[in-house]
């Protein structure tokens, strides 16, 4: 390690109304894992998206250079040449192709001019197998979770050997044992010689990886550390620019005994199979003003247990009760007016339109009580979408920006700040915090407390443990489609958790 492979100097990108990137200057090493850190909307996917050709030489200002000889990007396709691979924070796959074909998509491995599917099958079932995905090369990408479809996607840029590996946020689709792989993977790409800038708000990880962590504020570099100089709270005060105190809210003093709703008997079919089921037999009660954790392991089913409470996904047997009286939920309009309100993990697919700006999107699910005669009472929208959009601190020109052109936790802030704009007894959030800032989760659990204060039942599934075991009242653990176990939050720790969600 030491010399430098990639060098960029004095970028600069604006975008209208907006300094994306102010006079950025940045190195990479041969072999080492860099990461960049910053909160939502500092920068960092721009400058990822300016070294891997999305916006070519001529759209920012600065230099890149690679070996010593400048870059003259002019797209994707010269930096794939160069040997950086990109995968983005927000899945870039054809839906419509098969896993094998994403993986080859530009390069499909030929015999005599013509596409030789087998040996481009062999060779793609082979790259999973290093990835350790359990998946057929054959299966259709539209099928497959998020989490999975990332892996394709990385896949697809090992197969192309790069010399520099740019990952935007991996792993925040991905489940605990795939993020271990996933860092293996890494530390071995490393010992090849191969380079990586790593992008993730889950500092956990990112001191454990990395060689160097780079942060960035509003735009600019603030700072890089070496593996010497690590230190979380120096690194996050450096992200915010200014101290945090408590990370989470005391979560004391709630009544939580009248019942709100009643899950009994559910069985969810598997997202992959049509004969197995993911959930098998799972019943548990929520109680107005509780949090409560839904707890289990990787593909425990907990994402399709709540979509399925939500309509969003049908169910096989099972009854639902809110207050008390059965409700026959077949989709989630139903479940809207039933009041069961959801915010789901895959942000993306499910979250926005994207050519909507922020206020249209977070108004959504309520045009019907804003709307008076058929008009839109446009007061009354900016004043419930200003609540939001100042309490999350979304960084935008304007609460009329186009979505599609923030940054992606900005993004899941509204989607975010759309499900809580509906009125409801029951809140189901799916990895409310993922991909989000610091300084906007510590917003999140406050927003969290005041609505269980106010009487709303929040049902929370999270891969963070920390934030788990702050905010809940009450676990319920799901092993083998079924409930394992249900502790309070005095008789719960990690560890605990986890025997109970592995069956032990
Ligand atoms: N296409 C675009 N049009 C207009 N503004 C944009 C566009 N892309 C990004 N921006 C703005 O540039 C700034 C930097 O965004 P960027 O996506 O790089 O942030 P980020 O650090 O990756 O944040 P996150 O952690 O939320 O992913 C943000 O203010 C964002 O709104
Ligand atoms: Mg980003």
């Amino acid at each position: 390690m030491g010399e430098n492979l990639i060098e960029m100097k004095g970028i600069t990108k604006t975008f209208p109304g907006v300094v994306a990137l102010n006079d950025i200057s940045l190195e990479l090493k041969k072999g080492e894992i860099l990461s960049l850190v910053g909160e939502n909307g500092a920068g960092k996917s721009t400058l990822m998206k300016v070294l891997s050709g999305d916006y070519p030489w001529g759209m920012y200002s600065g230099q890149i250079f690679m070996d010593g000889s400048p870059l003259h990007i002019s797209g994707p396709s010269y930096t794939e040449k160069a040997g950086i691979a990109m995968i983005y924070q927000q899945v870039h796959a054809e839906l419509d192709l098969s896993v094998a074909e994403n993986i080859y998509l530009g390069r499909l491995p030929r015999k005599m001019g013509f596409i030789d599917w087998k040996k481009t099958n062999n060779l793609a079932a082979k790259v999973l197998k290093e990835l350790k995905v359990d998946l057929s090369p054959e299966d259709n990408m539209r099928n497959l979770n998020t989490s999975i479809q990332q892996l394709v996607c990385i896949a697809r840029a090992l197969v192309r050997n790069p010399k520099v590996l740019i990952l935007d946020e991996p792993t925040s689709a991905l489940t605990e044992s795939e993020t271990r792989n996933l860092l293996d993977i890494l530390r071995d790409l490393r010992s090849k010689g191969i380079s990586c800038i790593y992008i993730s708000h889950k500092l956990n990880e990112v001191f454990e990886i990395s060689d160097r962590i780079s942060v960035m504020r509003d735009a600019r570099h603030v700072r890089t550390y070496k593996r010497e100089e690590f230190d979380t709270k120096k690194v996050v005060e450096d992200m915010i620019g200014h101290r945090i105190d408590t990370m989470y809210p005391s979560m004391d003093g709630r009544e939580t005994s009248h019942e709100v709703m009643r899950v009994e008997h559910f069985q969810v079919r598997h997202p992959n199979s049509s004969i197995k089921n993911i959930i098998e037999d799972v019943s548990f009660t929520l109680y107005r003003g509780e949090v409560l954790g839904l707890s289990g392991l990787v593909g425990s089913g907990r994402s399709e247990l709540l979509r399925a409470v939500f309509g969003a996904l049908p169910k096989r047997n099972g009854k639902l009760f809110i207050e008390n009286k059965e409700c026959h939920i077949s989709d989630t309009r139903s479940a809207i007016r039933n009041g069961i309100g959801f915010l789901t993990e895959d942000r993306k697919k499910d979250g926005f339109v994207g050519t909507m700006n922020i206020q249209e999107n977070m108004t959504l699910s309520i045009l019907k009580k804003i709307t008076t005669a058929s008009f839109i009472d446009t007061r009354l929208e900016e004043e419930k979408v200003r609540q939001y959009f100042d309490s999350l601190k979304i960084k935008a020109p304007s609460q009329k920006t186009q979505i599609i052109n923030l940054s992606g936790g900005n993004q899941q802030k509204v989607v975010l700040a759309k499900s809580l704009l509906t009125e409801m007894k029951v809140l189901l959030l799916d990895e409310p915090t993922v991909g989000i800032d610091i300084g906007a989760k510590t917003e999140i659990y406050k927003i969290i407390k005041e609505l269980a204060e106010a009487g709303l039942a929040i049902v929370m599934v999270s891969s963070e443990y920390p934030e788990l075991l702050a905010m809940c009242d009450r676990f319920v653990v799901i092993a083998n489609g079924r409930v394992a176990g249900e502790l309070k939050k005095n008789e719960a720790d990690e560890e605990k958790i986890i025997r109970m969600a592995s069956g032990l």
